[in-house]
């Protein structure tokens, strides 16, 4: 009894013990949450002025300031950074150390930029992302091909914003709208196009006036759904195709072996698969496929009209039953 019990309290004791520290953590990491979270010093000196719309400057022999505007494409939203997927680094984890140095030295103009196989290539870490595959699929879409060593990776991954995805099947509205926003941010904004091409920037409105719907369409199935060529190995497909080559018939889509099981569906795909055996649930819950929900009702409908035959055919037999009996004992 006494042995039970203090086993009992040795429980407790433990529980205690481990409870405290759990409140802490909870109570130190709302505390931390709410000072914007960036620790570093000198990260912060560089905000100071590429996070704000403002700058200043000093004269050092007169002392005068001047307050200055700061260019617009040169402004760091320090929130956005900080909850960045790279936002736990130095500005200088990546940018040459000159950049401490205040005007800017004009060597900082020639830095070298990494690259994201400098960091990521053959990681072992990161093999569930197929960095390899995604970099040879991007080597030949219509980008690489075209504009050459102007246009990178970071083209289309804002290196102080660029978050990895939230797969939730819930944020399903959100992944398309962040992922198109990388392509309208040069497609849909002359100032970065201009950048790569003498060309005038084609009116996407105006180039997808054949399909019907066109902003329910551009909210529920991303740019590279229609514009990339799938590849199994990899999530997000990355061989963007010329405009030419591109997905325009609607059955690709409106059908139940739907393209978007392969693309925008996948990660639930998976996920769906995993669990239940079966990935058909994706198309009832997530969004409509004509063809899908069709097949759904055909399936219902035919099972009840093969339970009523049955019931025919039991009825049927039971009344020639009956009448043969009563002719028989006739
Ligand atoms: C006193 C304000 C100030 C501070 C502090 C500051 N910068 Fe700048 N930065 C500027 C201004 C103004 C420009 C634009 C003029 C120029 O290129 O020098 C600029 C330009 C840049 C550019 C080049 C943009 C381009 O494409 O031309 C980079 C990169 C940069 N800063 C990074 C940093 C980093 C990293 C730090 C911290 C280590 C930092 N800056 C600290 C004001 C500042
Ligand atoms: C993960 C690497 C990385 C980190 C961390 C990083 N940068 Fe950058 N930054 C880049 C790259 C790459 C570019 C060039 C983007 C391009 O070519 O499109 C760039 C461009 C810039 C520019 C030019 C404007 C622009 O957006 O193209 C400024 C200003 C800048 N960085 C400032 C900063 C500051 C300030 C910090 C820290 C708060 C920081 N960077 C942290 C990689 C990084
Ligand atoms: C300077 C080195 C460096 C560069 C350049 C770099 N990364 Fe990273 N990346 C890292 C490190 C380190 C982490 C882990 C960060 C962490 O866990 O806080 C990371 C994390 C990631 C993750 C998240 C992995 C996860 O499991 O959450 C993705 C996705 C990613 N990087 C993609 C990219 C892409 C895309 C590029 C180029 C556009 C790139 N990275 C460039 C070093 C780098
Ligand atoms: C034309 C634009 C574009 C280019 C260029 C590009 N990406 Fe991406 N990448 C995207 C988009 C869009 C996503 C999906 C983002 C989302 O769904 O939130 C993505 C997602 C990713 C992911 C995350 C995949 C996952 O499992 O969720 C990685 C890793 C990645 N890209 C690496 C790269 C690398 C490495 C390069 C260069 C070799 C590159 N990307 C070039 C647009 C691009
Ligand atoms: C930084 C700017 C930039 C970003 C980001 C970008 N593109 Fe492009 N894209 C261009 C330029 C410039 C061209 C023109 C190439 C040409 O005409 O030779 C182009 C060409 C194309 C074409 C071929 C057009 C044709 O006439 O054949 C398609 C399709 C395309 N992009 C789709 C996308 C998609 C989808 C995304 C996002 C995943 C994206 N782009 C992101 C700049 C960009
Ligand atoms: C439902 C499929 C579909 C979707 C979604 C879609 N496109 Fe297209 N897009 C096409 C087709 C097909 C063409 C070729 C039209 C033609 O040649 O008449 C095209 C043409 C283009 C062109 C070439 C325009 C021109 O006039 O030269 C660009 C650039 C482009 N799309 C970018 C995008 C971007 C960026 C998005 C996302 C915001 C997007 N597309 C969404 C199917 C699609
Ligand atoms: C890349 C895949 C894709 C392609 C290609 C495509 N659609 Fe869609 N379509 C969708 C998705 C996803 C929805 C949104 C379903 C939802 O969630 O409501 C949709 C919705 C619709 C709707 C419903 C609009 C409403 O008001 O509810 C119509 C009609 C439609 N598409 C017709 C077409 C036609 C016609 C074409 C060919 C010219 C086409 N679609 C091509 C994916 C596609």
């Amino acid at each position: 009894m006494r042995d039970w019990f203090r086993n009992r309290r040795g429980g407790r004791l433990i529980f205690i013990a481990g409870f405290i520290p759990l409140l802490f953590t909870i109570f130190l990491s709302t505390a931390s949450e709410q000072e914007v979270a960036i620790a570093d010093e000198e990260t912060r000196h560089c905000l100071s002025c590429h996070g704000s719309y403002k700058y200043q400057l000093t004269d050092t022999v007169t002392g005068d300031v001047a307050t200055l505007k700061m260019h617009s494409d040169l402004f760091i939203d320090p929130l956005a950074y900080s909850n960045a997927t790279h936002g736990t680094f130095k500005c200088t984890d990546c940018h040459s150390a000159d950049y401490t140095i205040h005007p800017h030295p004009i060597s900082t103009k020639f830095e070298l930029q990494y690259a994201c196989m400098d960091c990521h290539g053959g990681d072992e870490m990161y093999a569930s992302f197929h960095f390899e595959t995604i970099e040879e699929e991007y080597l030949k879409s219509i980008h690489a091909t075209e504009l050459g060593d102007e246009f990178t990776c970071w083209s289309c991954h804002n290196p102080h914003t660029y978050k990895l995805s939230d797969k939730q099947p819930g944020q399903l509205v959100n992944r398309v709208a962040m992922n198109n926003a990388a392509c309208l941010n040069c497609h849909g904004n002359i100032d970065n196009y201009a950048v790569l091409i003498e060309k005038e920037l084609p009116d996407l409105i105006k180039s997808h006036e054949w399909l019907p719907n066109q902003s329910l369409h551009f909210r529920k199935v991303r740019c590279i759904d229609c514009h990339a060529a799938n590849n199994d190995s990899i999530l997000v497909a990355h061989f963007v195709l010329p405009a030419d080559q591109s997905v325009r018939n609607c059955v690709e889509c409106h059908s139940t072996n739907s393209i978007l099981m392969a693309s925008l569906y996948k990660h639930q795909a998976v996920e769906k698969r995993n669990s239940l055996g079966f990935y058909n649930g994706v198309i009832m819950n997530e969004a409509y496929v004509i063809g899908a929900n069709r097949n759904y009702y055909l399936n219902i409908a035919s099972i009840v009209i093969f339970i009523m035959v049955l019931i025919g055919i039991a009825i049927h037999a039971t009344l020639r039953y009956i009448h043969r009996h009563k002719r028989h004992g006739n």
